[in-house]
């Protein structure tokens, strides 16, 4: 790295630490270029390149640094009956804010420990979790209970689970704004209208849950989850107990708070037509980020609009990469595959002796 560029690499750091170890960097790039440009024909300092591109290194912006929910290599074990259970396994994930997408994956493989950790309801036993600037490790018991109140919103698969039964729709939304303190009564009762309003509920505002279908309870539980404002709405399977048709309005719910209020949204979901409706669907495979589907909109020459979908696999920060099931059975790859770096792409191979290792063992 020339000095120049390292000087780059410390305007891009507002963190002093950082600065620092970048202007050494600068120092030491100097340094090595004042040694090539040595009339005496003295060979360039190796070591002090070397120094400076370690300190370049180090000045790279910390892992999701611009996220605003961070997992870094997130791991939960369980302990049942002597038996441990590995739910998470080094979970990588980023979500921007704004953001609105779901997550798919087999049961078992760890949506909901990860949505527990989100919440606040669970601590990993190892990694790295952050959401909106709070750090999910190092909560004490107060600061867990504000960020479950302020920071994030929830919504449970279970209609009966997100309501109380004897409060009215409008009553059940004021509820968590009175628990925090937040305005008088009457501009409580007036956000909750709003909130109702915005997800088509204006009527339903004084009936309790039992005098509402399913899917309009959990339209109330939405916003409920979003009464406080959150930086983050988390939902479990919340169309898991709902026909496909009302789960579609539940998700168009989700879509117009998340257009209106701009409130990021993680939404885990079984249901392959919800994950069609967003434009980012992570998938979970044995307790790990595997792949990753984008949506996005394209125009064709004749100017018409269309909605391309593609799959990626996920890479992890060590280079690590999940294969697609069907692919490692069609191929028949077991333990090893030889790679080969092309111009723009990697190629992988299954390796022609791995059948006669494998039977050797
Ligand atoms: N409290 C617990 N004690 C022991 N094991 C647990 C606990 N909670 C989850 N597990 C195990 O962790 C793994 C992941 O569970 P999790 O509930 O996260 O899966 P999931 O992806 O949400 O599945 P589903 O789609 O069925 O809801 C499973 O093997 C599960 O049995
Ligand atoms: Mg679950």
């Amino acid at each position: 790295m020339n000095a120049q560029n390292a000087r780059n690499a410390q305007n891009a750091q507002p963190n002093a630490a950082r600065a620092a170890e970048a202007a050494e960097a600068a120092e030491a790039a100097e340094a090595a270029e004042a040694a090539e440009a040595a009339p005496d024909g003295a060979s360039p300092s190796s070591l002090a390149d070397l120094e400076s591109r370690a300190a370049a290194h180090r000045a790279r912006p910390a892992y999701g640094h611009d996220a605003l929910i961070a997992c870094d290599r997130l791991v939960r074990i369980f302990s049942a009956d002597g038996v441990e259970v590995q739910a998470l396994q080094g979970l990588d994930l980023l979500v921007g804010e704004g953001e609105l997408m779901a997550v798919v994956g087999a049961s078992g493989s760890g949506k909901s420990t990860l949505l527990n950790i989100l919440a606040g309801l669970d601590v990993p036993s190892a990694g790295a979790a952050k959401v909106a600037g709070c750090d999910l490790l190092a909560m004490d018991g107060k600061e867990r209970l504000r960020y479950r109140r302020e920071v994030v919103g929830f919504v449970w698969q279970q209609t009966a689970r997100n309501l109380l039964p004897y409060l009215t729709a409008a009553q059940n939304v004021a509820l968590p704004m009175q628990l925090r303190g937040r305005g008088a009564r009457k501009e409580r009762a007036a956000r909750a209208g709003e909130l109702l309003g915005m997800l088509g509920l204006g009527d339903a505002r004084d009936r309790r849950p039992g005098q509402l279908s399913g899917g309009q309870q959990q339209r109330v539980a939405i916003a409920v989850a979003l009464a406080n404002d959150p930086s983050v709405l988390l939902a479990d399977e919340p169309t898991g107990e709902l026909d496909s048709a009302t789960a579609e309005q539940i998700f168009a719910a989700f879509r117009t708070a998340n257009q209106e209020l701009g409130t990021t949204m993680v939404i885990v979901t079984h249901d392959q037509t919800v994950a069609n409706e967003v434009r980012r669907t992570v998938a979970i495979r044995d307790g790990r980020t595997a792949s990753e589907v984008l949506r996005r909109t394209e125009v064709d020459a004749s100017g018409q609009e269309s909605l391309v979908a593609r799959e990626y696999a996920m890479v992890d920060r060590a280079g690590r990469l999940q294969l697609p099931q069907n692919y490692v059975e069609a191929l028949g790859i077991r333990h090893r595959v030889m790679l080969e770096l092309e111009q723009d792409h990697i190629g992988v191979w299954p390796d022609d002796n791995g059948t006669a290792d494998t039977d050797a063992e």
